[in-house]
């Protein structure tokens, strides 16, 4: 880790959750991290209790349903921080209705945060590292394990649909980094959603 000490991460979600604990854990080894959400005073409230750590938390309100957004938060960290190193796509949402009679707006939402949104931050933190001549810098999208929990077994099949979706982009970016012969790395980190019922 310590070849990223005083580098820039950013990482959606960290308001609450598995966001704020990666924000911790990469401030703890002195990365420069800026954290995006909805409820950025608890960012803020975050960065207040790790001020002994040697990185820094930074906090920038921002809908990820919300392209604008998105890339305000990129200007501010090209304008006070210089550029993306680390992009770690963390931020999700759950719906438990059914597919049959749930609200769309249900099903945008989960596209909106688990599919554009990270595309977006990949082509912006691209584009931050190609033009600062970063090769080393990583891209991190925060995945469900999907295939060993059926949609059956919970009423959540948009959120495994969205996921699956961004397993997909996630392939497909590192094809395509590859032929444009860059050394920035792709990572999928899979965490498991207990089935309803298992303790
Ligand atoms: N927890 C699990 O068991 C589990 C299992 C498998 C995968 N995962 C995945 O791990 C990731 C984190 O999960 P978690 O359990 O830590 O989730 P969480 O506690 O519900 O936190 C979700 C985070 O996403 C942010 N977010 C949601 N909608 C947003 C929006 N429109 N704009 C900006 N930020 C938004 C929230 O920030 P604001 O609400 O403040 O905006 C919050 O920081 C997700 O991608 C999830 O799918 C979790």
């Amino acid at each position: 880790m310590e070849r990223w000490s005083g580098r820039v991460a950013l990482v959606t979600g960290a308001s609450i959750g598995i966001g704020a604990a990666i924000a911790k854990e990469l401030v703890k080894h002195g990365v420069i991290v800026v954290g995006l959400a909805r409820r950025v005073h608890m960012i803020q409230e975050l960065s207040k209790e790790l001020h002994m750590y040697p990185g820094k938390l930074y906090g920038v309100k921002a809908d990820l349903s919300k392209e604008e957004d998105i890339l305000e938060a990129f200007t501010w960290v090209k304008d006070n921080l210089g550029g993306v190193d680390i992009l770690v796509n963390n931020a999700g949402v759950i719906s438990f209705s059914r597919l049959v009679d749930a609200p769309s707006c249900e099903w945008r939402q989960a596209y909106a945060i688990h599919v554009i949104a990270p595309s977006i931050c990949i082509r912006e933190a691209f584009r931050s590292m190609k033009d600062r001549e970063v090769d080393d810098g990583h891209i991190v999208n925060i995945l469900s394990i999907t295939t060993n929990h059926s949609p059956e077994q919970q009423p959540i099949i948009m959120y495994f649909a969205s996921k699956q979706s961004l397993r997909v982009l996630t392939e497909g970016l590192r094809r395509q980094l590859l032929q444009l012969n860059s050394k920035i790395r792709v990572t999928i980190h899979e965490l498991t959603i207990r089935p309803v019922g298992e303790q």
